[in-house]
């Protein structure tokens, strides 16, 4: 998929209703997207799946809802304080911004020779300083130092303050994981790429927690885990692949990470990571908090703090690489069309419902179809322009089924059903067509 395709693809977001810019009459918010009545179904599927192969269809992992608000101190002893930072330079010239290794500054930045990406002016970017990605806020009515709190950067702190609530509560025993979907946010220097890189973006974080010495054996297990699940999500196995972070590239808290990529329009790019983050995080809690974090195995006796094994997904990048990976252009008898395959499990709408012309009880058979069809699944009524149009427009929305309502089916309670994918029209008997659909898109 060449890049002018991510072009197409953000116009058909739109067109379809996936995924908007954010405060788009105003001029839009830099980096910030709204998701459409499509959209938003789609990312619910993906969060949903996530949740139901998580949280329950594991008996070692427990759900939670922390909140985006934390203390700040929560901040200074996770390190993001300290180190969560980017290295940016200014163009006092041309007053753009830019992390100090954007590959399009030539030179070397704060020196002479270097040169503006944007203006092309020479010796106008000062040397790098460090900028702190997290977002500020004030609690309370006082816009002062004291009352400064943050905006979470990920979910997962909200985990590690809650691990003893949910280890007590639970009554799980570790190994055992936590596992939460939620709302971060990152003043990128550099966001872009439409929903890959964003300002506010949705988090599905797992915290698992295990003896230090079987840390190991837990990282390659979830690993594998979860390659398997996203080759469940229908996405190309030959599209996706691992990458080993470099000493120079592991976060402040890891010592063993993979992300796993996906070959995006605009090149190989990371959509999830799998970290060893040890127990760097409990370990400064304990410290920051005076609580004791630690855990006693009453099997062995043994009393250690827990290495914690994480697998981090950004929800709106796997949607990125759910529709990249949908996204066809196809010639059909003729004709050019632009097709989502999306897997019907994910697909916003299951079926579209077609009367084939608005007369002769077509409509009325076709609206109590609807009604049925939709107490089952998210399904969409049209009976606008030619059944071919119509089609289009839900291979556009990635809808798997077109159900159209013909002369036969007022006499013999028959519809066919069209398959998005194969084009194939079968003839099937209106009380079967739940049925039907059910038996296609569970997986
Ligand atoms: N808790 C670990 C953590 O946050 P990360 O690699 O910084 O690790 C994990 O982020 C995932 O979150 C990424 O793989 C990506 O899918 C998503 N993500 C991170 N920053 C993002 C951003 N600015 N916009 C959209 N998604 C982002």
């Amino acid at each position: 998929m060449p890049e002018n395709l991510m072009d197409k693809l953000v116009s058909l977001a739109k067109r379809r209703g996936f995924v908007f810019q954010s405060s788009e009459i105003y001029g839009g918010l830099g980096s910030v997207w709204d998701y459409g009545p499509l959209g938003v179904e789609l990312k619910k599927n993906i969060k949903e799946r996530w949740w139901r192969s998580m949280v329950h269809e594991r008996e070692d992992i427990e759900g939670l809802d922390a909140a985006i608000l934390m203390h700040p101190k929560v901040w200074e002893a996770s390190g993001h304080v300290a180190g969560f930072t980017d290295p940016l330079v200014d163009c006092k010239h041309c007053k753009n911004r830019f992390r100090a290794d954007d590959p399009r500054i030539k030179g070397t930045p704060g020196q002479p020779d270097a040169q503006c990406p944007v203006c092309g002016m020479k010796g106008t970017l000062t040397a790098p300083r460090q900028f702190n990605l997290m977002f500020k806020t004030f609690m309370g009515p006082v816009e002062e130092d004291a009352a400064v709190i943050f905006m979470r950067p990920e979910t997962a702190q909200g985990i590690y303050v809650n691990y003893l609530n949910v280890l007590q509560s639970s009554r799980q025993k570790v190994p055992f994981g936590i596992a939460q979907i939620g709302k971060a946010f990152r003043n990128e220097i550099t966001p872009g790429n439409f929903i890959f890189r964003t300002r506010e973006f949705e988090q599905m974080e797992m915290q698992f927690f295990v003896k230090p010495a079987s840390a190991g054996e837990w990282f390659e297990f979830w690993r594998a885990e979860r390659l398997t699940w996203l080759q469940g999500l229908g996405i190309r196995p030959e599209k996706m692949r691992w990458h080993q972070h470099g000493k120079d590239e592991l976060a402040h808290y890891a010592t063993d990470a993979y992300d796993i990529e996906y070959e995006f329009p605009f090149g190989w790019h990371e959509f999830e990571g799998i970290h060893n983050r040890t127990d760097f995080d409990l370990k400064n809690h304990q410290q920051h908090s005076g609580k004791k974090l630690d855990y006693l195995d009453t099997t062995t006796n043994e009393r250690f703090i827990p290495y914690v094994i994480e697998t981090s997904a950004g929800a709106d990048r796997t949607a990125l690489v759910v529709l990249c990976d949908a996204y066809r252009e196809e010639e059909v008898q003729g004709e050019q069309r632009v097709v989502l395959k999306l897997a019907p499990a994910l697909a916003p709408l299951k079926a579209a419902v077609f009367p084939l012309v608005n007369k002769d009880g077509m409509p009325e058979l076709s609206r109590t179809i609807f009604d049925d069809l939709r107490r089952h699944f998210n399904v969409f009524y049209d009976d606008g322009g030619s059944i071919g149009r119509r089609y289009r427009r839900q291979d556009e929305a990635g809808t798997p089924f077109g159900i159209t309502i013909d002369g036969q089916s007022t006499e013999d309670q028959t519809v066919t059903v069209r398959d998005r994918d194969t084009l194939q029209q079968v003839r099937v008997a209106a009380t079967q067509l739940v049925g039907y659909i059910k038996e296609k898109i569970t997986g």
